[in-house]
């Protein structure tokens, strides 16, 4: 038994796929994870992280790199097999790791053996697993609804003559949630693998599951203005987040609560269909025994200190007690930190991440500072760019470059981890299947463990002090208010213990007031700011956690 999920650090997320080759195909796979577990946590100059969560590894014809299922209950030949699956699991539990795994349950791949079995005839009795509607009279699609990756989210069938639902990929059909056979073998999938001792389960893109039952029009969205990707153009208050998303997601925590400390990550980027505030509430009431939304609103807030204070009050204040919030600043579908952030301000989030209250998840990589890759046009990758480009007649808008002229999608933040700075950073013997990332002799585990200042040496450092004072991971928080615009301050607390983080948010140095207590770690790593007896100076972009005895 590893230690309860109220206990664990951080969640890491591997995508699988760019992890680590252990084969040499160019491909990661599930022993390559296996062989960095000692990395993850318990071996020399390890990160020191309770948790994984690895992306899809089940079979997939990869139209959206394992997104797109064939089977729900078994791993893809390029990742390994089962067994490996097994052994990942026990040997990540010998190092008191937990495992989650991804789980897609709004569509499958074209290829798998329902939609094989829904699209050969119209009385087949698969047909009602997917959502399959007769045309207008003039031939055109049943409703107004958009993929979120361009076009129409119906595709025609000859066959039988019908339109299925696609709200991602036409290779990936929705699944119609509405019938019950559907949601049983859903449960099934989820009993597969927590019964094989998985410990969670992220559910992916879980707003779309319910839809609105008449499959009404998506009402037009009166803030779309031209340049706005063509998706925005509608509201989408009929295709998703439909009156029984919340009783189908309870259908499915209540398998997982079956199990001991299994717990269920729902994937969800707010929007403004509901108040922020009512779609948080909504996912938190599905079980807060067991399940949990995501907090993603970092990724996008503006970042000074004063909209991040805003975000982060904003979202304690509307949590209650058993509500374990879930910070992510960065993942498979969004550019890197550093990318984003600049170097200086990703180790910014980083204190900001590892000193909120809950259960946070990172991104492989991120605690080496990772950058976006640059990926060429002939090496394009992810689906989503493809398609868009054909769409636009192959023509790419100039917002779709980066600086270097590079196209953008969602290759950038998938490249190869880098290990180290032999060929292919250490990741494969031969080309992998994206470009490692140019900047690879300098960011690498290798270097950054020899390095007190490193942006790993931070993580570690972040990480041991969650594992080391509770109060970080459920103590309560509370904003102090600071005069000064360019700093963030918070308190965590809990009845023995008082830390406070200081934020500084500008490029000079801020002197604040009301310091006493133990600087424990600052996000400069290899040097200290000054301090006197109640006041500290912190430098451009420092940030701080202080450690306060109960009188101070
Ligand atoms: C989620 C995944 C993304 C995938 C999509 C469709 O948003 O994170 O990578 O393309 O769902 O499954």
């Amino acid at each position: 038994m590893t230690k309860s999920w109220r206990d664990v650090n951080v969640i890491y997320q591997i995508y699988p796929r760019s992890f680590k080759d252990s084969d040499g195909d160019g491909v990661g796979d599930l022993r390559g994870v296996i062989t960095k577990l000692d990395y993850i946590k318990g071996g020399q100059g390890a990160l020191g992280a309770d948790a994984i969560w690895i992306s899809p590894f089940f079979p997939s014809p990869m139209a959206d790199f394992g997104y797109d299922v064939s089977d729900y209950c078994d791993v893809h030949p390029l990742f390994g097999t089962l067994d490996d699956m097994r052994t990942l699991i026990k040997e990540a539990h010998a190092r008191d790791i937990k495992v989650m795994i991804d789980f897609v349950p709004n569509h499958t791949s074209n290829q798998h053996p329902w939609f094989i079995e829904s699209a050969a005839s119209r009385d087949n009795p698969y047909r009602d697993f997917y959502v399959w509607r007769d045309p207008k009279s003039d031939g055109s699609p049943p409703n107004n609804w958009l993929s979120i990756f361009g076009g129409s989210a119906w595709e025609f069938d000859e066959t039988t003559g019908q339109y299925y639902l696609h709200t991602f990929l036409k290779e990936q059909p929705d699944l119609d949630w509405s019938n019950p056979k559907v949601r049983w073998e859903m449960r099934k999938v989820l009993k597969f693998w927590c019964d094989m001792g998985i410990d969670g389960i992220r559910a992916d893109a879980v707003r779309w599951i319910a839809k609105d039952p008449d499959l009404g029009d998506d009402a037009p969205n009166p803030h779309y203005h031209e340049g706005m990707n063509a998706f925005e153009s509608l509201r989408h208050n009929k295709s998703r987040y439909g009156r029984d998303l919340f009783r189908y997601l309870r259908e499915l925590t209540d398998v997982i609560e079956e199990y001991p400390d299994c717990v269920m990550i729902f994937e969800d980027y707010p929007d403004d269909l509901e108040s922020t505030r009512d779609q948080y509430l909504g996912f938190y009431s599905v079980n807060p025994r067991v399940s949990m939304p995501f907090n993603f609103q970092g990724m996008w807030v503006e970042w000074n200190a004063r909209s991040v204070a805003e975000f982060v009050n904003e979202f304690q204040g509307m949590l209650l007690p058993e509500h374990v919030p879930v910070y992510c600043f960065s993942n498979h579908d969004q550019a890197r930190l550093v990318t984003r952030f600049g170097a200086d301000h990703a180790r910014l989030v980083a204190v900001l991440q590892f000193t909120l209250p809950g259960l946070p998840v990172m991104y492989y990589g991120d605690e080496i500072g990772m950058e976006n890759g640059a990926i060429p046009a002939d090496r394009i990758q992810d689906p989503v760019e493809i398609r868009k480009r054909a769409l636009e007649g192959g023509g790419v808008s100039p917002e779709e470059l980066d600086e270097q002229g590079m196209y953008i999608g969602r290759d950038p933040e998938r490249t190869p981890m880098q290990w180290d700075a032999t060929a292919y950073a250490g990741f494969s013997t031969r080309e992998p299947w994206l470009p490692v990332a140019d900047n690879y002799p300098t960011i690498n585990v290798a270097a950054e463990l020899s390095d007190a200042g490193s942006n790993f040496a931070l993580y570690r450092t972040l990480l041991y002090l969650r594992t080391q004072h509770p109060v970080l991971r459920s103590g309560d928080y509370l904003q102090i208010p600071d005069p000064h615009p360019d700093i963030f301050r918070y308190r965590r607390i809990n009845s023995g213990e008082k830390l406070d983080v200081i934020l500084n948010f500008s490029a000079g140095d801020v002197t604040i007031g009301d310091c006493r207590g133990d600087v424990i770690c600052s996000s400069y790593m290899s040097s200290r700011p000054e301090q006197d007896s109640d006041t500290i100076t912190l430098r451009a972009n420092e940030g701080v956690i202080i450690l306060r005895s109960a009188e101070q």
